[in-house]
């Protein structure tokens, strides 16, 4: 990922044939799949707030951190760890 992904702005990225979100929020970077795990909807396209994504199709909510659902509490949606270096993002899936 070469353009720079600015603070509140998230975006799919295509790694390995698979749809991976990637968020900046309060500063930090995060990588989840890009596919709800409700019924696939574009998580890259939910609302973030404290520290959740909300998917846009039926609201499910899943925490940026772990991916973990946040009404059953189960980590339901993959992340993968993301860093930064030098202006470029790596994201290890
Ligand atoms: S597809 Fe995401 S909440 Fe239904």
């Amino acid at each position: 990922m070469s353009d720079p992904l600015m603070d509140g702005q998230a975006r799919e990225v295509m790694i390995k044939g698979r749809v991976i979100a990637v968020f900046r929020h309060d500063g930090r970077l995060y990588a989840m799949d890009g596919m709800c795990a409700h019924q696939g909807g574009p998580v890259a396209e939910g609302i973030v707030e404290h520290g959740c994504v909300t998917c846009p199709w039926h609201g499910w909510q899943y925490e940026l951190e772990t991916g973990i659902q946040t009404v059953n509490r189960q980590p339901l949606q993959e992340t993968f760890q993301i860093r930064e270096t030098k202006g470029n993002v790596e994201i290890l899936i």
